[in-house]
């Protein structure tokens, strides 16, 4: 069953009655741009052919009730009482339930709209965005519900809003400290398209990847191995590039150049300074690659994926054995370039690969896999797809 019918029998299985409307938002795979975004600089993601689709329909009584899927359990509270659960109380939530709840709470929030003047909504989410796998998931839900409520309160936010009530609700409501990205590119996300997204002032330029024409396609290799971001490294490392900031007397590392890299060396330790170097460098790659792809094509920009993998693996540390083993075998079995996507320790990673080389790569890949005695890992291609809307 498509995740689409999924979530309107759930509806009705709640309810009792069909939901009033379907809405849904598409995960994102990150082309090249890691862990630039909270440091204001570039990003240059796609959405997702998966996408979690969302049923809703409106009660009277002032409440929102949520079910998923993955849990049956609904949660429900009264729209008056968000503002005391987040972020004071979100633990009182189960994890899932509050990237929903969180951005109604966000919504209501942004635009001081009264929780009183707005209708109690039902809604059952399905999706078929692969959890855990470094697809923002919770981008993925953050979208649908953010559009979902947009349009049945009225709202009138704009699309770049609805990606800020995302990303508030996943920091906190939910306690994760990403940066903006995987809701920006779930919220503007276009056939065959990639979004060039400057995360300081959030202007996107939606720019045409060319995969399909140039008869490449993008391999995703899912590891397996969990991550979760609202814990543990992913803080860590932007405690990191904060204070690598501070030691050098800018806003974010958005601020620094490669030619200021030498003067860094010298101001930090050596850990705080490999975490600057791989923004710096980073973001100079999302331009290099940007360019490229608009002046040579896609395929002259395999030499970047592989050194962002790189930087991320040496300087940035945090791949793991899986990931570095999926890149160097999707290399050598020839893809035109590849690297771990997303915030790390552990989701998946991409390979630029032709599109009569899948196969080949994907073999390689399942057997290193499994002459590592890892589990096997998840492989399939993703086009770029639309962002999220009403369906
Ligand atoms: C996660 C976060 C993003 C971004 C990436 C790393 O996906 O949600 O905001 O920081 O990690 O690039």
């Amino acid at each position: 069953m498509s995740a689409a019918s999924a979530a309107s029998d759930l509806f009705v299985s709640l309810t009792g009655a069909a939901a009033a409307g379907a809405w849904s938002a598409p995960g994102r795979v990150n082309l090249i741009g890691e862990h630039t975004d909270y440091n204001d600089g570039f990003v240059f993601p796609f959405a997702t052919p998966h996408r979690t689709h969302v049923a809703l329909g409106e009660r009277e009584d002032g409440r929102i009730r949520v079910v998923s899927t993955f849990d049956v359990e609904p949660v429900e509270v009264a729209l008056a009482d968000l503002d005391a659960l987040f972020p004071a109380r979100r633990d009182e939530i189960v994890e899932w339930a509050r990237y929903p709840l969180g951005v109604a709470w966000a919504l209501l929030q942004a635009t001081g709209t009264d929780p009183a003047s707005v209708t109690g909504v039902d809604l059952a989410f399905a999706s078929d965005v692969p959890v855990g796998a470094g697809l923002s998931s919770s981008a993925a839900i953050e979208g649908a519900t953010a559009s979902a409520l947009n349009d049945t309160w009225g709202l009138e936010l704009d699309r770049v809003a609805l990606a800020q009530a995302g990303r508030r609700a996943e920091n906190e409501a939910v306690g994760a400290p990403t940066g903006i990205m995987d809701q920006m590119a779930s919220m503007l996300g276009r056939a065959d398209a990639g979004i060039f997204l400057d995360c300081r002032s959030l202007d996107a330029v939606v720019t045409d990847l060319g995969f399909a024409a140039a008869g490449l396609e993008l391999l995703v290799m899912d590891t397996r191995v969990k991550h979760s971001h609202a814990t543990g490294g992913y803080g860590e490392r932007r405690a990191a590039c904060e204070r690598g900031a501070e030691l050098m007397g800018v806003p974010a590392l958005r601020d620094l150049s490669v030619d200021d890299l030498a003067r860094a060396a010298e101001l930090m330790d050596d850990v705080t300074f490999r975490r600057v170097k791989h923004v710096v460098t980073e973001n100079q790659r999302v331009l290099d690659a940007v360019r490229t792809l608009r002046e040579q094509g896609p395929r002259a920009i395999g030499g970047l994926l592989d050194a962002s993998h790189t930087s991320m693996r040496d300087d940035f540390e945090i791949s793991v054995p899986e990931l570095d083993l999926a890149v160097e075998t999707a290399r050598a079995a020839g893809a035109i370039g590849a690297r771990m996507t997303g915030g790390g320790f552990g989701g998946a990673a991409i390979a630029l690969v032709e599109r009569d080389a899948v196969t080949e790569v994907s073999v390689a890949v399942e057997n290193a896999f499994d002459e590592a005695g890892y589990s096997a890992p998840h492989l399939f291609t993703v086009a770029p797809s639309a962002g999220a809307g009403r369906d």
